[in-house]
């Protein structure tokens, strides 16, 4: 190959190493909505707001995930609530940073897994109102749609 044509090769490698590396990167929020709901929400809720079918006999609580406030700084930057923060506490579990034992480890998800579910965690600030209320959903519906 002459020296022009390694030239013009050099810009569309260059192109295909940024987009492999931001695909890689991309975390995907709706699979991690599917690794949510099967791991995490009998504590959390299906929306994140801290009211799975368990979490009533918890003290502390599952986190709300809809206000998005976080304790721990799992990573000691000075931060809660990064990312790297999340992701620790959920490998590791929340005891480990002076939470409750029962933020229990799941060690098994995979570091793909792991940034999904921070995605999808992110989605869930200020979701609040997703969920109907008790009197919503039990105000009858009156008129045909
Ligand atoms: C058995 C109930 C239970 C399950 C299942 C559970 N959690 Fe938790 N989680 C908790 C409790 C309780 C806390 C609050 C811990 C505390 O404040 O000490 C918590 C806290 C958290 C926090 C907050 C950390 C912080 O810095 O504030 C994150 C993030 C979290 N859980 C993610 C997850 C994810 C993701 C899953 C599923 C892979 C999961 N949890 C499964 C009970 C649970």
């Amino acid at each position: 190959m002459n020296r022009a044509k390694i030239l013009t090769w050099i810009p569309i490698l260059l192109v295909q190493l940024v987009t492999a590396g931001s695909v890689q990167a991309a975390a995907d929020a709706e699979a991690g909505k599917v690794l949510f709901d099967a791991n995490c929400a009998s504590c959390h809720g299906i929306s994140g707001q801290g009211d799975g079918p368990i979490a009533a006999a918890l003290t502390p609580g599952p986190r709300d995930f809809t206000v998005g406030d976080f304790q721990f700084d799992a990573d000691e930057d000075g931060v809660p609530g990064g990312d790297a923060d999340l992701i620790l506490v959920i490998q590791n579990g929340a005891m480990k940073y002076g939470g409750s034992p029962f933020m229990a480890p799941v060690p098994t998800l995979t570091d793909p897994q792991l940034n999904d579910i921070v995605a999808h965690i992110r989605t869930m600030k200020g979701d609040e109102d997703e969920d109907l209320t008790a009197e919503e959903e039990a105000t009858p519906i009156t008129e045909a749609p």
